[in-house]
C-alpha cells in the first residue's frame, strides 16, 4: 500500500497546496532528467539527489476551494496526462470508499487539506497518514496556528514534521522566532523553503518548480525537502 502523507495547517495561506504540488512533482521525478549540477555542488547537493525511480503519486484535494485541482487542470491542458500523477477532488474521495485500494500501486498518496474551519476533513486525513507535513510561515501568527494543528496530530498519535515556508532572507525577527522554535524542541524539518516567486510562477503553468525551473534555488529546496520527507516515511 502507498505511504500516505497529509499536508495540514489550520491557517490558510501557509503553503499547504504549494508544498503538496511541488513535492508531488519532485517525487514523480518529472523534470529530473534536467536535474543540473550547475549549483551548490556540496553536501546539500548530494542530499538533494532526487529519488532514482519515478514514483507514482495520487494527490487528494480535500479543500473545497479546489486550488490543487485547478492547478492539475491547467497541467493536463498544457502537458497532457501523465500516468504517474493523479489528482482527485474531495467529492471523489467521499463517494468512493475504495479509492485507496484502487490506487494501491501508488507509491505515495499526498492529501492537501483545507484550513481547519473544516477540522473534520483534516482529522480524517491525518488519521490515515504515515506522516503529516505542517507548513508554517515564520511569523508569530503561523507559529501559534501550528499549535492547534500539532494538537490534532498528537490526538491521532501521528508523526509530523514542521516545514518553515516563505522564510525571508536573514531578518532579526526570523532569527528570534527560529531560536524560539528550536528551544521548544518542535519537529522542525532541516530544510527551509524560501520566499521565492518561482513557486507561484511554476504553478501558474500547472507545473512544479523542479520541472519548470530545475536549477533554481526554489527547486533545490524542494528536492532537499522531498528527500528529507522521503527518509521519514521510508
Ligand atoms: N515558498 C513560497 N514562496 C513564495 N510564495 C509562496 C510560497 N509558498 C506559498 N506561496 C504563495 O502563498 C500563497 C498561499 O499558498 P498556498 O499553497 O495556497 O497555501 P495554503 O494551501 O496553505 O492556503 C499562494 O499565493 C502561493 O503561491
Ligand atoms: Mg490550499
Amino acid at each position: 500500500m502507498p505511504k500516505v502523507i497529509t499536508v495540514a495547517q489550520q491557517k490558510g495561506g501557509a503553503g499547504k497546496t504549494s508544498i503538496a504540488a511541488h513535492l508531488a512533482i519532485a517525487w514523480a521525478g518529472l523534470g529530473t532528467e534536467q536535474h543540473g549540477r550547475s549549483f551548490r555542488q556540496d553536501m546539500d547537493y548530494r542530499m538533494s539527489e532526487p529519488p532514482k525511480a519515478r514514483k507514482n503519486i495520487l494527490l487528494i484535494d480535500l479543500d473545497p476551494q479546489e486550488s490543487l485541482s485547478d492547478w492539475f487542470r491547467v497541467r493536463e491542458d498544457r502537458l497532457g496526462k501523465d500516468e504517474n500523477l493523479t489528482v482527485v477532488p474531495a467529492s471523489q474521495w467521499r463517494s468512493n470508499p475504495n479509492l485507496l485500494t484502487e490506487h494501491r500501486a501508488a507509491d505515495f498518496v499526498i492529501i492537501d487539506t483545507p484550513p481547519h474551519t473544516e477540522v473534520a476533513a483534516a482529522r480524517e486525513a491525518i488519521r490515515i497518514s504515515d506522516l503529516v507535513v505542517v507548513p508554517a510561515q515564520l511569523s508569530p501568527m503561523d507559529i501559534w496556528a501550528s499549535e492547534g494543528t500539532l494538537a490534532l496530530i498528537a490526538e491521532e498519535d501521528k508523526p509530523c514534521v514542521i516545514v518553515l515556508n516563505r522564510v525571508p532572507p536573514r531578518a532579526r525577527l526570523a532569527d528570534e522566532l527560529m531560536a524560539q522554535l528550536k528551544a521548544e524542541d518542535l519537529p522542525l524539518a532541516r530544510t527551509h523553503v524560501g520566499n521565492r516567486i518561482a513557486f507561484a510562477a511554476s504553478m501558474l503553468h500547472g507545473m512544479g518548480v523542479t520541472e519548470a525551473a530545475p536549477s533554481s534555488l526554489a527547486a533545490a529546496e524542494i528536492r532537499l525537502l522531498a528527500g528529507e520527507v522521503l527518509r521519514k516515511v521510508a
